[in-house]
């Protein structure tokens, strides 16, 4: 159902990509969804105008090691030559398997600074980026789009048509406007139509939470592969049963405690390898209380964890859980 992509040199054997999450996919979170099956990852976005200022803190946010790859670095902007700058310095100095562009943000951080996904209401600037980082990158060049800024202005078939004039080897939509952020369902059936206009690769993303919900995508929009964010926050396992699901034709059983417990400590120990003592704990409440979610006596914990100084004070809280 899902066939393997080529992208010039990298051959994608998984079409089954762990979507860039500001805060959550970094290097511990992507290297546990990697050991269930995702296919590609990519980094949490980065700014152009960081990388090309050589801020350590960019630097950090892509960061990647080896058994991560196929690894791509998503950055954002609004100068293409910036763009293209930083694209150049993240091929020479990391060389990640792609990179990815992005026109889909809605923070009014970005937006307010004319990136992210306020590149959709400029559609010649959206084509002048992809073009001027094409032209200085031989790495594949991939894009990810939003619908459009609001409803009154859905551009997405235009912008993947674009795009793929520009050069770029592959895209992914979430069929929201930035105006709707996360709210309301994606528009599947407009990723129908953006890939009938195409002839790259089109993945498709928005609302997976089950292997269901993967292969209703793949079946009703013809999609060349499916991108998971939220879903798999907390369920780093969704990547392995939508595997299964997809090549087995039945849904597996769920997670024991005992599964979800070794995936929790695994996690935390990834944790406290690649951050400081004094990080790690805070950047993994988001993850920890979604493991637990649901469970009996999740919200004592949560709220607990929340208190926690550290990360030895949640392991400790999390071993009395489990
Ligand atoms: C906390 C959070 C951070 C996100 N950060 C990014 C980002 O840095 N770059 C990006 O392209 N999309 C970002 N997104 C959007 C996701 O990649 C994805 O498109 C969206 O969540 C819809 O997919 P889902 O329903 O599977 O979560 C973010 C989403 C969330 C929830």
């Amino acid at each position: 159902m899902m066939k393997r992509l080529v992208l010039k040199d990298l051959t994608i054997e998984k079409p089954l990509f762990l979507a860039p999450m500001a805060g959550i996919s970094d290097k511990p979170f992507r290297q546990i969804c990697k050991s269930f099956g995702a296919g590609v990852v990519y980094t949490e976005f980065v700014s152009a105008d960081g990388i090309v200022r050589e801020n350590d803190r960019t630097f950090h946010y892509m960061r990647f090691d080896e058994c991560e790859r196929p690894i791509g670095v998503q950055i954002f902007g609004h100068d293409p030559e910036t763009l293209a700058r930083s694209a150049r310095y993240v091929e020479e100095q990391l060389q990640p398997d792609i990179i990815d562009l992005n026109f889909g943000c809605p923070v009014p951080k970005v937006v307010k600074c004319g990136a992210g996904s306020a590149i959709l209401k400029e559609l010649p600037r959206l084509e002048a980026i992809a073009r001027s980082v094409r032209a200085v990158v031989t790495l594949p060049l991939t894009a990810k789009i939003r619908a459009g800024w609001d409803k009154g202005h859905i551009v997405a078939r235009e912008a993947a048509k674009c795009l793929e004039q520009a050069g770029i080897e592959l895209l992914t939509l979430h069929p929201r406007t930035s105006k709707q952020q996360y709210s309301g369902e994606a528009d599947w059936s407009l990723i129908r139509e953006v890939k009938a206009g195409i002839r790259i690769p089109l993945i498709g993303n928005g609302d997976i939470k089950s292997p269901g919900d993967a292969r209703k995508m793949l079946e009703e929009t013809g999609c060349d592969g499916i991108m998971i964010g939220r879903g798999a926050i907390g369920k780093p396992w969704l990547f392995r049963d939508i595997l299964h699901y997809l090549q087995e034709g039945e849904l597996p059983l769920p997670p024991e405690r005992a599964d979800i417990a070794e995936t929790f400590f695994r996690h935390l120990e990834l944790q406290e390898v690649h951050y400081p003592l004094m990080y790690a704990g805070n950047l993994f409440k988001t993850h920890a209380s979604a493991y637990v979610r649901g469970m009996d006596g999740a919200a004592h914990l949560r709220y607990e964890m929340n208190r926690a100084k550290d990360l030895d004070r949640i392991r400790e809280l999390a071993k009395t859980f489990f």
